[in-house]
């Protein structure tokens, strides 16, 4: 077992606040923790801590795995999944909501609409706060769990054909994901339909780690190369209006033609919730593994909360 990498007090807003080295520590950490291995005993170390979960925005993986993680660390959870409940109701700015439960708790996870929000409520906050997703911005602990599930399903991390699919545009987990697997020597492929593709930023900070992402809009052909498959739903709340996002509904399924494509041994990942574009015959495939990613939310939150939250290394 190597050394902790000290992480006490540090605000995780987007994943480049986060080392390669760091992500490699807190993934080691989330496989001990991990409940299929279960070689350590955790109700002890965040025993005295209490985690607030402030969601302005529906979640139930999110949320509930940062909850569990919690748990099973011994902490206490306090917050919201519902801010129409909250003084938000009422008038009050982000930031002096943050403010105050700040000074009620020891770390505060945060998910918000509006992009750049995670940045203003560190900003607010004597607290860490950690970005569980800020409008279509950043979801950096998704990352990391994606990452985590990679390399438990593949062995290694690094050095794969990524594909990835959907509403590239708007969705948050494809922006931290795609930066975390260039910096780990991952080959990328981006299929959008046209006018969702992946934004500039993102394309030009994959490009500083490592070979400039393929751009596609033929999955087929997309999928020749893949080893790893990732899925996303079209963002509806993200649209300007119904209409616009009714003219790209349907545009894109993962059909038994499209995994015909594919090698043998793919590994299907998709963040969830799916609204159809996996549909569930997939389930079957034996790399159709997202039901398992979103089971790796909590060792891998686990291991977060505790690099942030004391300096013991279980
Ligand atoms: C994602 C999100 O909220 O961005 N869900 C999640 O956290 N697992 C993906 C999505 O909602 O499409």
């Amino acid at each position: 077992m190597g050394r902790p990498v000290a992480l006490i007090g540090r605000d995780l807003v987007t994943i480049d606040d986060l080392t390669n080295e760091e992500v490699e520590d807190i993934l080691a950490l989330a496989h001990r923790l991990d409940p299929d291995r279960q070689r350590v005993k955790t109700r002890g170390l965040l025993a005295d801590q209490i985690i607030a979960t402030l969601f302005f925005e529906p979640s139930t993986r999110t949320r509930l795995s940062f909850e569990a993680a919690a748990h099973r660390l011994g902490a206490q959870v306090i917050g919201f999944a519902d801010a129409t409940a909250t003084s938000a109701k009422k008038g009050e700015s982000l930031e002096d909501s943050v403010r105050t439960t700040s000074g009620y708790s020891d770390l505060i996870v945060l998910r918000h609409p509006e992009p750049g929000s995670a940045r203003r409520a560190a900003d607010a906050s004597e607290v860490p706060v950690v970005n569980a997703g800020d409008g279509s911005q950043n979801h950096p602990t998704q990352a990391l769990l994606d990452l985590y599930t990679i390399e438990k399903e593949r062995g290694r991390l690094s050095d794969h054909n990524v594909v990835l699919l959907g509403d590239l545009r708007h969705g948050r987990t494809v922006h931290s994901l795609a930066v975390l697997l260039a910096r780990f020597g991952n080959r990328l492929t981006f299929v959008a339909p046209e006018g969702l593709e992946m934004p500039r930023t993102v394309v030009a900070a994959c490009e500083k780690h490592g070979p400039a992402p393929r751009q596609s809009d033929d999955l087929e052909s997309a999928m020749g190369d893949a080893d790893v498959f990732y899925v996303t739903r079209l963002q509806e709340e993200r649209f300007p209006d119904t209409q616009q996002h009714r003219l790209f509904a349907g545009s894109y399924t993962v059909t038994p033609q499209v995994l015909a494509q594919a090698r043998d041994d793919l590994t299907i990942l998709h963040p969830l919730p799916r609204v159809g574009e996996i549909p569930t015959e997939v389930d079957v495939h034996p790399g159709a593994a997202y039901f398992r990613q979103a089971q790796n939310g909590v060792p891998v939150r686990m291991a977060l909360l505790t690099r942030l939250l004391t300096e013991t290394s279980p």
